[in-house]
């Protein structure tokens, strides 16, 4: 009898396990869909832009996913913007960008936002 219990107890385990890792594999591919207006290759490839710009100009001090700690608050990552307040602190960064990475360079901070 203790076998099959034991038998039991392991199939329950692996089954939940297996649930997890299942939605664990869904999950990023929800939160990267935030802006369905777009048609997904275009939208992979201004976010190509943005990731490249990001990392160019803004990495030094919020990291490839705005996750460095910021001395006047929590990191990029966790400061919830709205895409309005996004929108508007790249284009004050990016001044004399053309309108195409500005909106690279938002949908890429946009993409790492946590809680949104
Ligand atoms: C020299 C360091 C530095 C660089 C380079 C930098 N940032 Fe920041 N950034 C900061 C700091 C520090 C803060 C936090 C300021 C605050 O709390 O008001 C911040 C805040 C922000 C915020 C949040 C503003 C808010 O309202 O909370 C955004 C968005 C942002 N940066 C985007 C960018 C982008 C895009 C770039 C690249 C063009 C960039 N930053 C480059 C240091 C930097």
């Amino acid at each position: 009898m203790r076998g099959a219990r034991k038998t039991a107890l392991v199939t329950i385990i692996f089954v939940s396990l297996g649930g997890v890792l299942f939605a664990y594999g869904q999950g990023p591919k929800q939160v990267a869909g935030a802006d369905t207006s777009l048609a997904k290759e275009e939208r992979e490839r201004l976010l190509a832009i943005g990731k490249k710009l990001f990392v160019e100009r803004c990495a030094k001090c919020h990291d490839e996913r705005g996750d460095k700690p910021l001395g006047s608050g929590p990191p990029l990552s966790e400061r919830k913007l709205s895409d309005g307040e996004i929108a508007r602190s790249v284009s004050g960064r990016f001044k004399d960008a053309p309108d195409e990475q500005k909106r690279a360079v938002a949908l890429y901070v946009r993409s790492f936002m946590k809680g949104k």
